[in-house]
């Protein structure tokens, strides 16, 4: 009897999330410490799924899920795998919701179990148009970045419709993500700041096209080493997600914090209007402190962690 794997990492966007659905570009990072681990096995009726999300067969599964169940419906029938006999357990530490990438980690993981469970590689780009599938029913509209992100290893530098890039780090980076215990949905804030486009389109475009402006700045400073400028990015890339409507006071009262306890700057990551933040830190020993006050003021969980110089 056979049984098949796949995993996937989650993501952040460190600079340019919604800008990015409207061709600016975006930095974002693999996220390692959380993930989602798919295994397959062979069990015989329908196919079916265990997750703490739903448990149960795949064709009675809530509306909410039809992003996922899509994706599996169209990556069998890729794999010419019958739909049947099969259950899918889908264990994942990634909260969702939360702007860490969790539908497309989730995609991914699947979509590598099924490859393994028939035996074939899979390559990048039938994982991307596979992932995108689930993606388009989860977010609408989605850029892509996410499930790129998940896909690899390093930060990359992300435009829509051109290839993606990668980002050489001129030192290491200590950032802390922490989580204001509040969902947010990705797909309700893209479509907010559509509208938003739609009905004021001069000034809207100003604050997207000065997004973009601050991610190619942060580029160059995550090459050059300049934490304190990078810092400074994040806090205006903030200043512009607020007037977009996509930060709340939840995020906010954690982004003031971490700030007045000395991150070098403090944004929210992902969709936004819930979610978490991402704050960059003077060096590890003040990631840690901050982490940890962090989390006394309230945030739900907080991970500290250290983006590495390549070698
Ligand atoms: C979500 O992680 C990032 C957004 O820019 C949406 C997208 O790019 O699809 C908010």
């Amino acid at each position: 009897e056979k049984t098949a794997i796949g995993i996937a990492h989650s993501k952040l966007i460190l600079i340019g999330e919604h800008a990015v659905v409207h061709g600016q570009p975006a930095i974002a990072i693999p996220f390692p410490l959380i993930g989602v681990e798919t295994v397959i096995e062979y069990v015989p009726g329908s196919v079916k799924m265990d997750s703490t999300f739903y448990h149960g067969p795949l064709h009675l599964a809530p509306e909410s899920l039809h992003g996922i169940v899509n994706c599996i419906n169209e990556t069998l029938d890729y794999l010419g795998i019958p739909c049947e006999d099969l259950l899918i357990r889908i264990n994942s530490s990634i909260p969702p919701g939360k702007g860490l990438g969790s539908s497309a980690s989730v995609a991914i993981s699947v979509i590598r179990s099924l490859f393994d469970f028939a035996d074939r590689d899979c390559t990048e780009s039938e994982l991307l148009m596979l992932a995108n599938v689930a993606e388009t029913y989860a977010h609408g509209a989605p850029s892509g970045i996410d499930t790129l992100t998940i896909t690899s290893k390093t930060p990359i530098w992300y435009e829509k419709e051109n290839p993606i890039d990668y980002i050489e780090l001129g030192e290491d980076f200590h950032f802390i993500v922490a989580d204001s215990g509040r969902v947010g949905d990705t797909r309700t804030s893209v479509e907010s700041v559509a509208r938003l486009l739609k009905s004021a389109p001069k000034r809207i475009q100003r604050k997207i096209d000065r997004i973009g402006e601050l991610t190619h700045h942060a580029k160059d400073a995550m090459e050059k080493a300049s934490r304190q400028f990078l810092g400074q990015l994040l806090n205006e890339a903030q200043k512009e997600l607020e007037a977009l409507g996509v930060s709340d006071a939840g995020l906010n009262r954690l982004i003031y914090f971490a700030r007045k306890e000395g991150a070098l700057g403090a944004k929210l990551t992902g969709g936004g209007n819930g979610g978490c933040i991402i704050a960059l830190a003077q060096n590890e020993v003040h990631s840690k402190q901050l982490a940890e006050k962090l989390r006394k003021y309230g945030a739900t969980s907080v991970w500290p962690f250290v983006l590495k110089k390549q070698d």
